[in-house]
């Protein structure tokens, strides 16, 4: 076993020396971000695959979540509510390359019901006794982002296409540029609830998604 040390060392050199996670492309084509573990035990998840892409003016998100059975959701929950506390996809995004201290939190939950926000997060592991705030946008669709979601319940799915305007991160015309995010998927059920399962893209090492030096980098190409 290497030691932990020099395990840290190559992580950070794949993150940063000119290497990336993921290789974002023009739409239509797509790269795939996919996972299958729980933050932080490393405990299986059922799949999930984030398929991203983009054009001149968005960022094109395909969420799929396999394994499906529950579907849980409160319907009473609107645009903004707190539909993490249920079933969700979630990207968090920034356009740079460094650990972000602030970045969108987005989500959508099996009924379409999406949440936006930018979270201020300056410790960047959301550290006790240091401020951690959202600032929400507060009209995503009037500000030009879209989603569709579509459930298969036979087939144990549920798919959510999401686009999200890259103005938002002064982001236009984004090819050659770098990016951080990682990703996400809760999974609770009228049994479980309020514990839920975490399972995300790069693990974050503490059951909290708030935490960015983790974050995957990707290049948009
Ligand atoms: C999901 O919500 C968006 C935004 O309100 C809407 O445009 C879209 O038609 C909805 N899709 C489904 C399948 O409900
Ligand atoms: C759900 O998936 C099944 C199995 O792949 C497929 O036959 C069916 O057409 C799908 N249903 C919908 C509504 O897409």
């Amino acid at each position: 076993m290497l030691p932990r040390l020099l395990i840290l060392a190559l992580a950070s050199a794949t993150a940063y020396a000119g290497g990336a996670d993921l290789y974002v492309p023009r739409c239509p084509s797509t790269a795939t971000a996919k996972f299958t573990t729980q933050i932080p035990s490393g405990n299986p998840c059922p799949p999930t695959t984030v398929d991203l892409c983009y054009t001149n003016k968005d960022l094109s998100l395909v969420f799929t979540a396999y394994g499906e059975t529950n579907y849980y959701f409160d319907p009473t929950q609107e645009t903004n509510g707190d539909i993490w506390e249920y079933e969700v996809m979630e990207a968090f995004i920034y356009k740079g390359s460094d650990a972000p201290q602030t970045y969108l939190e987005y989500e959508v939950n099996p009924n379409n019901v999406t949440y936006n926000a930018f979270v201020y997060n300056p410790s960047r592991d959301r550290a006790p006794g240091t401020p951690f705030d959202h600032a929400f946008i507060t009209d995503p669709f009037g500000d030009g982002f879209t989603v569709n979601t579509v459930l298969n319940k036979s087939k144990g799915t549920w798919q959510s296409s999401t686009t999200i305007p890259l103005a938002l991160f002064n982001g236009e015309n984004p090819r050659g540029t770098v990016w951080r995010m990682n990703f996400f998927r809760t999974i609770t059920s009228p049994s479980t609830y309020p514990n839920q399962q975490l399972c995300g893209w790069k693990n974050t090492g503490a059951a909290s998604f708030h935490i960015t030096k983790p974050f995957g980098k990707l290049i948009f190409v």
